[in-house]
């Protein structure tokens, strides 16, 4: 059977600041679903992390569905309706546009979206983060479908051996879908060069070389469209697991790591991004930027009850680690790595700073 999970994620509003929806909203963007998609939506979860809200779908009607993405546009206008009733802050902060044209793409929210031949057992995971942008993943996705010092798989498990290919976007393209293909290992290194810059390139989908979806993750920049800083893209992502694809801790493991990312704070500073459980707050700086992991199966589109990965005692070390890196982080301000660089500061306040200074530059003769 031919399935399709569509996760669509947005910003909608949330109580004390960037922290978390309220039950209200949650339960409206829920009903909705439920009332509006029970024609053509198998299973659906209703989750958030930070403030960020994501509705997980089954389906039959492959990516890109119109009438999947309008009634997911739909579900979060009514939640929006509510955040603002209730007087929540940024109440539908990532619906940037008026009308609904096609799918949700451009428009806003976040989209992952993986269309596949369901095995006997499907085991996938999805990710949610908050505070941060697409290329938080580069390196976790790159380290478990490239780098078998993460994933012994690539060199036990004779399916993985052939390696898998990798569609890379470059996001600061605002003309349209700017992307290439390449394949690891032949071209590991063109692809390292590319994902090493996470403000850039940002790993769209891999497959396996016969052409299976692995993982698909969303590349919206809410600055390319709303011109401004609105809030950071918070990317959600779907990977499948097991058998011809990274063993589940395989795609795990390298969120041990507390990577440094671009994000926190008006989404403007580099801090290192904490595992934690779904339905999780933001808090420390308006962070630490966070990513959530939610293990199903979904058999004949119907998804298990959910196993939270990092709902461990494993997780709670790197936790610990993760703040003591920001801390450190942060004590050095806004000084050098700890604020983004000038060409990605997205608030209008040092942006227009630099541009009066830059015309009172001399050139000493
Ligand atoms: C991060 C984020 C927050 C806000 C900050 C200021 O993605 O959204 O860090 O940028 O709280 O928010 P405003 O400008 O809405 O007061
Ligand atoms: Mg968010
Ligand atoms: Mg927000």
């Amino acid at each position: 059977m031919k399935i399709t999970i569509s996760v669509i994620k947005a910003d909608i509003g949330s109580i004390g600041g960037h922290i978390k929806p309220s039950e209200k909203v949650l339960k409206t963007v829920s009903d909705y679903v439920t009332k509006n998609g029970k024609a053509f939506i198998k299973d659906f979860r209703v989750t958030y992390t930070g403030d960020d809200i994501a509705i997980m779908m089954s389906h039959t009607l492959g990516k890109l569905n119109s009438k999947v993405h309008k009634m997911s546009w739909d579900a979060f206008v009514a939640g929006a309706n509510t955040a603002k009733s209730q007087g929540l802050y940024g109440a539908g902060q990532d619906l940037l546009k008026d009308s609904f044209s096609g799918n949700v793409k451009g428009m806003g929210p976040a989209v992952a979206e993986l269309e596949f031949d369901e095995r006997p057992n499907e085991p996938f995971l999805f990710f949610a983060a908050d505070k941060t942008e697409p290329g938080a993943y580069n390196l976790p996705l790159y380290l478990t479908f490239a780098d078998p010092m993460v994933t012994p798989g690539l060199l036990l498990q004779s399916s993985l051996t052939k390696g898998f290919k990798f569609t890379i976007m470059d996001v600061s393209c605002t003309k349209g879908d700017r992307v290439i293909e390449l394949n690891a290992p032949e071209d590991l290194y063109k692809i390292a060069a590319l994902l090493r810059d996470t403000n850039r390139y940002t790993i769209e989908s891999i497959f396996t070389k016969d052409g299976q979806p692995a993982a698909a993750v969303s590349t919206t920049r809410l600055h390319n469209i709303a011109g401004k800083y609105t809030g950071k893209d918070d990317p959600v992502c779907l990977v499948r697991c097991q058998h011809s694809f990274p063993a589940t801790g395989e795609v795990l493991a390298p969120y041990a790591i507390g990577q440094f990312v671009s994000g926190g704070m008006r989404g403007s500073h580099n801090m290192p991004i904490m595992p934690l459980k779904q339905n999780s707050p933001t808090s420390y700086f308006d962070g630490p930027p966070m990513v959530s992991c939610a293990a199903y199966c979904v058999h004949e589109g119907k998804f298990t009850e959910v196993a939270d990965a990092f709902d461990h005692p494993f997780w709670d070390y790197v936790r610990n680690k993760v703040a003591r890196k920001a801390v450190e982080m942060r004590e050095q301000g806004f000084f050098g790595c700890a604020m983004l660089p000038h060409y990605e500061l997205e608030y209008g306040g040092i942006v227009e700073i630099l541009k009066e200074l830059d015309k009172k530059f001399v050139m000493r003769k």
